[in-house]
């Protein structure tokens, strides 16, 4: 793909003023006044801060994500790919099927809530190692290591028969590989890093994948199949401790900070007069763990906006802000406000849609569940430290950095 010229840029500049004037900032701290002055003025605009477009309304999204012909992920500019090896994440059509289908039946709803009690007894363990009448910073010391250990367990890298201890090992060698994996996709976005500098991570998340196939379980019958060749299985298994890792600790992060600044949400979620899965998908709502997906267009495209056509250009990035379609006002009612008994509470796109739709969902949703649950069942007196908190930060990922409270 050839980069834009220069008088294009500037026509391009133009034509999108709100959006030639955005700074990667204004998309990283708090953004929501920035999507919704995009979505109201130019909902497809041209933004030189990401070089490619932005597409902050529900509805010009949910196209682009259903339509994976003339919207690829299938791009060298996706960098995950270059590091992990072809996956589900950065394939389409036949390939991202055949990458895809082995893994989906273990990820459906009904295997997924046969781990509840395994989800339920972690929590419980973070919660009883917290000090009575204290207070913690929850990120770090609640949502995170239940995000590495729910997918280390649910994948099959804890043996039962083993120890706490060396189950946490496995999570800090799965959570060391995977920070690398993580540094070197971002990095060679910035020209900071090259795909072999996560040789070493790949061949210890290799090492750690063979033992667990050896263990029997779900990676045993994965291991098993005709369709998933050893790369193939490794490369899948990186994309989904990719996407369950950040996400998950963000998505239990941003919930447990919308419901202890609401009392009225504390109690009623104590009371059982609201549904657990209400609260957890507004909360996905209003601050999707992850807040853009990127595609490519494979072909000229032209779509209708407020001041004229917006003419998509053949390999031009284009942005889909999830957060940014999660608060448009033709879909939802009164977007900033946390409301877990609106309408449509459960057709935010923070999972995204189409054939990329997150294939853990189900499981992200129980974890963040379970993760309220336990926290506010253990600890009855738990309150928001709001002096000690921050609001979610992040232009790809959002979480907040702390979510203090005490009890
Ligand atoms: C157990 C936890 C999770 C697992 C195992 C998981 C796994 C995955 C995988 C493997 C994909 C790629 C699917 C494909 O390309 O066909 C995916 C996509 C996605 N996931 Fe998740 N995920 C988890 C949690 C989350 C959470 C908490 C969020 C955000 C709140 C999230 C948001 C997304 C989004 C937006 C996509 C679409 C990516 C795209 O279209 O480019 N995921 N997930």
């Amino acid at each position: 793909m050839k980069p834009i010229g220069a008088s294009e840029a500037a026509d391009r500049n133009a034509r999108f003023p709100v959006g030639a004037a955005i700074t990667i900032d204004q998309l990283t701290g708090d953004l929501h006044p920035t999507l919704k002055r995009l979505r109201t003025t130019e909902p497809i605009s041209w933004l030189p801060a990401i070089g490619g477009w932005l597409v902050t309304d529900y509805r010009t999204a949910v196209e682009i994500l259903r339509d994976p012909v003339r919207f690829t992920v299938d791009d060298e500019r996706f960098t995950t790919g270059r590091v992990v090896g072809p996956s589900m994440l950065s394939t389409d059509g036949d390939e991202h099927q055949a990458h895809r289908r082995p893994f989906e039946s273990m990820f459906r709803r009904a295997p997924v809530v046969e781990f509840t009690d395994a989800i339920r007894r972690t929590a419980r363990q973070l919660v009883t190692g917290f000090e009575p009448d204290g207070g913690a910073e929850l990120r770090t010391a609640y949502a995170a290591p239940l995000a590495t250990s729910v997918i280390a367990s649910f994948l099959g890298f804890h043996d039962g028969s083993r120890s706490a201890a060396a189950e946490a090992e496995v999570d800090q060698r799965l959570l060391s590989a995977y920070r690398t994996i993580v540094d070197t996709v971002v990095g060679l976005g910035t020209g900071t890093s090259q795909p072999g500098d996560a040789a070493g991570a790949m061949a210890d998340l290799g090492e750690l994948v063979d033992r667990a196939v050896r263990h029997g379980g779900p990676m045993a019958e994965l291991a098993d199949r005709d369709d998933v060749s050893s790369d193939r299985l490794r490369s899948n298994i990186a994309v989904i401790l990719f996407g369950a890792i950040e996400t998950c600790e963000g998505m239990t992060a941003n919930a447990i900070t919308h419901v202890l600044a609401d009392g009225a949400a504390v109690r009623r979620f104590r009371t059982g007069t609201v549904k657990v899965d209400r609260v957890v998908n507004e909360s996905l709502r209003l601050e999707p763990a992850a807040a853009v997906v990127d595609r490519y267009a494979t072909a000229e495209i032209e779509f209708a906006g407020p001041a004229g056509p917006v003419p998509i250009a053949v390999g031009d990035l284009v942005e889909v802000s999830l957060a940014g379609a999660n608060r448009d006002p033709s879909v939802f009612v009164d977007p900033d406000r946390f409301d877990p008994d609106r309408a449509k509470v459960g057709q935010h796109l923070a999972f995204a849609r189409g054939p990329h739709v997150c294939l853990g969902l189900h499981l992200a949703k129980l974890q963040t569940s379970i993760a309220l649950d336990v926290l506010l069942e253990e600890l009855p007196t738990i309150q928001l430290d709001d002096a000690r908190s921050t609001p979610p930060r992040g232009h790809i990922f959002r979480k907040p950095e702390r979510v203090t409270a005490r009890w």
